[in-house]
């Protein structure tokens, strides 16, 4: 028995202001199946995970929807937490950082690095909306590019052209959250001094607490000098006052991954025996692993660090880095329906399914997962269900025919020692995060199991007299097989497992195939795992393309794709159209007799439009950006002869016309004092 190691994991901390769609569920479906492994082998591993609650956006998205910032975040946090159940991603505690742990860990962390002499002060000067009386972040100003006058540009960079600037160079910049004109405004922020930390980073970086490629990637920063880190924001922000600076607060960078360590707190403070120190303290033997994906590799590989060591705690044992997720090779997309949310997959298709498909391409490295859908229909059919799951229901029968004891004879020696040799191959590939690595070997065990039992057919012998013993042989030998394979992929599929233990009659630890099961009584045999039809592949891609956003957002989403995927091409998304194709658009002023929330559905609402005499239902995808009751009794503009649509909810009958730059934000048009319901817009 190998010494039992005590392990805390993570996950990253997802925003608590947007739903949990199939990218995040790359690095919670990576982690559990890890920590389901450790747990299997009998360490003493702790996953904790919360949502990341503070900030700007959220702040400004409870005030959208017209409720409290709390109220926002208890909801986010409930449908997350729903979500991951369903994916059975197994928390131990699953927090928030709007919590009393995580202010008070965040005030004692700033407090010892501001007495080591590591807080500076400094005024910084920033773009200032005058009208929401609130300092404005670069990407919440818009204007025209300083350089290439490109229109609609954000406030650090420029798509079009590449160019970098601060908000205030654009021309005529606009504040996105009000219209209003930005002005210049300074104000005291305060700094972590970063560079203090370069030689114990360089040193740190390199010393096993993180892939080559990462630690690569971290010398060229770590070379090209290290800036001090601005870690305050200023009021109204959603998050903690700076302990003694009244209307600072700490940037929510500041306080997110110190919501690691309260998660865990929180569990020890209703767990006997658990205890804070012993996994934090500098002087702790516990690991500590972050899961986290490659965009936020600088706040966990240096500022993290870097803080918890001038705090007096330990540092990460590693940090294991994931690329991001491609569907069908491309960026995931809405217009595409590839976009797809937890909740979306969950409505109609098996976890169990993603979370086999993801293990058979997740690696320690940082490279991109494609999710091909076509792919992911034959191996769940073909590896699971052909080659697993069909191992048991090709011999159970037969040893339930004879009674339901297995036979203590091993018919295949040579196959078996092959399933007990592979136990310490697959279990390196797990500790070392190389799944797939750990899935081919499963299935090339299977590959031999199956063939053993299509060469013995018991199924012929059956039939052939006095070969009862025989029958019972090789079909023990099948179950065992079969019990070693599901040992094996039990972290990745937890309930498939528990129905095979359920047949098996036995709880599988990593050590169970260490031993053949003979004379043992199996439990009647159910249907393990059904086929995924093509089907229900489709019908979740349509359904992720129902939620579409309305056009305006779609093409400024077009554009970003198509920035993106090659920034060489500059071509205006919608080609020249003549005036005869304009006249053909019959744009109508519409008043929202009604707008209501629809069952089911994350983006859309379903409009009353009156065109002055008749009314029309239409669903349009602005639920982020308007709560039903703001939206009743305003005028707006519609395209009156757009072709009914038929939708997930029903028909919809037009469309409304809304400004923005998608996602949050989106503004209905609004037409000039005097114009009536089902005039003409010319
Ligand atoms: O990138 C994100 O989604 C962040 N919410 C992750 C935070 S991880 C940790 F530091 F809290
Ligand atoms: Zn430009």
């Amino acid at each position: 028995m190998t010494e039992q190691r005590k392990i805390l994991v993570t996950s990253a901390l997802p925003y608590a202001n947007g739903s949990i769609h199939l990218g995040h569920m790359v690095e919670t479906i990576q982690t559990d199946i890890w920590v389901r492994y450790q747990k299997m082998c009998g360490h003493n591993c702790i996953y904790v995970c919360a949502d990341d609650a503070h900030g700007t956006a959220i702040m400004l998205r409870a005030e959208q929807m017209g409720i409290s910032a709390e109220q926002q975040i208890a909801k986010v946090s409930a449908e997350h937490q729903a979500d991951f159940n369903d994916f059975m991603i197994d928390f131990d505690n699953y927090h928030s950082t709007h919590s009393p742990e995580n202010h008070e860990l965040s005030s004692l962390i700033y407090q010892r690095l501001k007495a080591n002499g590591h807080i500076a002060v400094r005024s910084v000067t920033q773009a200032f909306d005058p009208e929401k009386q609130l300092f404005l972040a670069d990407r919440y100003v818009k204007g025209t590019c300083p350089k290439c006058k490109a229109a609609d540009q954000y406030g650090d960079n420029c798509e079009a052209c590449g160019a970098t600037y601060s908000p205030m160079e654009l021309i005529n910049p606009v504040s996105a959250h009000s219209g209003a004109t930005p002005v210049a405004k300074d104000s005291d922020h305060f700094f972590f001094t970063l560079p203090a930390f370069t030689d114990f980073l360089k040193e740190w970086t390199r010393a096993g607490h993180l892939q080559d490629e990462v630690a690569n990637k971290l010398s060229e920063w770590l070379d090209s000098g290290l800036q001090e880190w601005d870690i305050s924001r200023d009021a109204p922000y959603f998050g903690f006052e700076i302990p003694g600076e009244p209307g600072k607060y700490f940037y929510v960078w500041l306080d997110a991954p110190i919501g690691y360590m309260a998660s865990f707190k929180n569990l020890c403070d209703r767990t006997d025996g658990l205890e804070f120190d012993d996994y934090w303290s500098k002087k702790s033997s516990a690991e500590l692993y972050h899961f986290i994906g490659k965009d936020i590799i600088n706040f966990h590989a240096l500022f993290w660090p870097a803080m918890l060591n001038d705090a007096d705690f330990r540092t990460p044992t590693k940090v294991c880095v994931h690329g991001f997720l491609t569907v069908d090779g491309k960026k995931m997309s809405k217009s595409r329906g590839t976009f797809i949310n937890a909740r979306t997959y969950l409505e109609h298709l098996d976890p169990e399914y993603l979370r086999y498909y993801y293990a058979t391409k997740l690696t320690n490295s940082v490279d991109d997962l494609d999710l091909n859908l076509e792919d992911f229909v034959t191996k769940v059919n073909s590896d699971l269900v052909g080659k697993v799951v069909n191992i048991a229901s090709r011999t159970a029968k037969f040893v339930a025919n004879s009674g339901g004891e297995l036979s203590s004879t091993v018919a295949n020696p040579e196959l078996w020692q092959l399933f007990t040799e592979k136990n310490a191959v697959i279990a390196e590939h797990y500790e070392n995060r190389e799944f797939s690595k750990a899935m081919r070997e499963i299935m090339g065990l299977a590959d031999a199991a199956n063939e053993y039992i299509a060469e013995q057919a018991p199924w012929k012998l059956a039939k052939e007299e006095g070969k009862e013993q025989l029958v019972l042989d090789v079909c023990t030998m099948g179950v065992n097989c079969f019990m070693a394979l599901m040992t094996y992929l039990k972290p990745v599929l937890p309930a498939t497992a528990a129905r095979a233990e359920a047949f098996l009659n036995l709880t599988l630890d990593w050590n169970t195939p260490r031993s053949f099961l003979g004379k043992h009584s199996l439990n009647a045999f159910k249907p393990l795992l059904t086929r995924v039809e093509g089907k229900q592949v489709d019908a979740m891609i349509e359904a992720s393309k129902d939620e579409m956003p309305t056009t305006t957002s779609a093409a400024v989403e077009a554009t970003k794709e198509a920035s993106s995927d090659s920034w060489l091409s500059k071509e205006p998304i919608a080609a020249e159209i003549n005036f005869d194709d304009f006249a053909k658009v019959d744009l109508r002023i519409a008043l929202i007799a009604n707008a209501e929330h629809v069952e089911g559905a994350n983006k859309l609402l379903r409009l009353t439009l009156d065109l002055g005499g008749e009314t029309r239902n239409v669903f349009a995808g602005i639920k982020s950006a308007y709560a039903p009751e703001d939206l009743i009794g305003k005028l707006t503009v519609m395209v009156a002869n757009l072709q009914p649509r038929k939708m997930k909810f029903g028909m919809s009958e037009g469309m409304v016309l809304a400004a923005g730059p998608g996602k949050n934000e989106l503004y209905i048009l609004e037409p000039g004092a005097g114009a009536q319901p089902g005039m003409r817009v010319m």
